[in-house]
């Protein structure tokens, strides 16, 4: 199957062409970074506007990459929810407008589908699966039964782990989006800092606030007293426990539920080098489950993974009709 898969739900405006869930035949990413770190963090609004801006340039040059046309499409994806809900209209309404045009269709996705589905451009998802989905919007476990299930078995109670990133990121006047930059800095320091360590009532459960916050404050005492401190350290003190937080989780969850298979990983996060050193780390400990994380390109939004999300939407029977909204808060259960 060759699917067109549109995705708009935060500050990237992507349009790809995918077929059989493997081989991109065209993968076109108009960023807004430069946009939005003038102001430290996306703004909805223009981001919306960037998106109508952007969005049919980047239809028009990912059928000229894939050198098809619409004749050529077997399905339109598009991400339904969640997230900004400007941005998400526009993905929506042009992909409602290819379909009912060229009677295509039309397969609405779920982005954290999305992002979990990234893996099956590099591997077939063997079920049960444990998906960590660590991105700017979510840090959430879930464990899929089979391929349409997904069950939360634990989320973050408060900032996203890719949020908490960018804020730390803004704290050391590192610049936006802060993920890569402290990924990059903590690699030249050490954990050596004690901040402090997330607490939450569920078992699998996530938090990032008072972290953020015990960076904040550290900073300021130091300031106050007068006392330097050390930048990479500080990174490496923030990444160790932000990660920490989110591998104790993974570790609970493969030791509570032995029939899990195959753990994936998705979202910007999973990007980041240290995340990535710690899945190799936890692969002995697990020889019956099978790790994979997503290429590097399809970490961050991309329209890979809900043309990929849509090929299996659409052949579990999932289809939409021209009265398809967006839905910012999407339950992904
Ligand atoms: O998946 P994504 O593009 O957007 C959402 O769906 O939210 O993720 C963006 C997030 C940002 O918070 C960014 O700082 C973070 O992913 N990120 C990283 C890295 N690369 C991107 N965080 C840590 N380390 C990285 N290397």
């Amino acid at each position: 199957m060759i699917i067109l898969g549109i995705e708009s739900s935060c500050d990237e405006t992507a349009v790809s062409i995918v077929k059989d869930k493997k081989e991109i035949l065209a993968s076109i990413v108009a960023s807004q970074i430069d946009v939005h770190k003038e102001f430290g963090g996306v703004v909805p609004e223009v981001a919306s506007r960037i998106h109508v801006e952007n969005i049919s340039y980047c239809i028009e040059q990912a059928f000229s990459q894939a050198n098809m046309t619409m004749d050529d499409i077997d399905a339109i994806a598009v991400t339904k929810g969640p997230g900004l809900i400007g941005c998400l209209h526009v993905g929506v309404q042009a992909a409602k407008t290819l379909a009912f045009a060229y009677h295509k269709p039309l397969v609405p996705v779920h982005h954290l589908a999305g992002h979990i589905y990234a893996n099956e451009l590099v591997v077939d998802l063997e079920f049960p699966v444990l998906a960590l989905v660590v991105s700017g919007g979510n840090s959430e476990l879930v464990y899929m039964k089979d391929e349409t299930s997904f069950e939360i078995l634990g989320q973050t109670q408060d900032d996203a782990i890719g949020e908490a990133y960018d804020k730390v990121a803004r704290v050391l006047n590192l610049g936006y989006p802060g993920g890569p930059k402290i990924d990059k800095l903590a690699r030249q320091g050490k954990p050596v800092y004690a901040l402090a360590k997330p607490k939450t009532q569920g078992k699998y459960d996530f938090s990032f606030s008072g972290l953020k916050s015990s960076v904040l404050q550290f900073v300021k005492r130091q300031e106050r007293l007068n006392q330097t401190y050390d930048m990479a350290d500080l990174a490496a003190s923030f990444q160790e426990t932000a990660l920490n937080e989110i591998f104790d989780k993974v570790k609970a969850v493969l030791n509570d539920y032995p029939d899990i298979k195959h753990f994936v990983v998705g979202g910007g996060v999973s990007a980041n080098s240290r995340l990535r050193e710690k899945i190799e780390e936890l692969k002995p400990k697990y020889p019956n489950v099978t790790f994979t994380v997503p290429p590097m390109s399809c970490c961050t939004d991309n329209a890979n993974m809900i043309a990929v999300a849509g090929e299996i939407a659409y052949k579990a029977g999932r289809r939409a009709d021209a009265s398809l909204t967006a839905d910012s808060s999407w339950e992904i259960q």
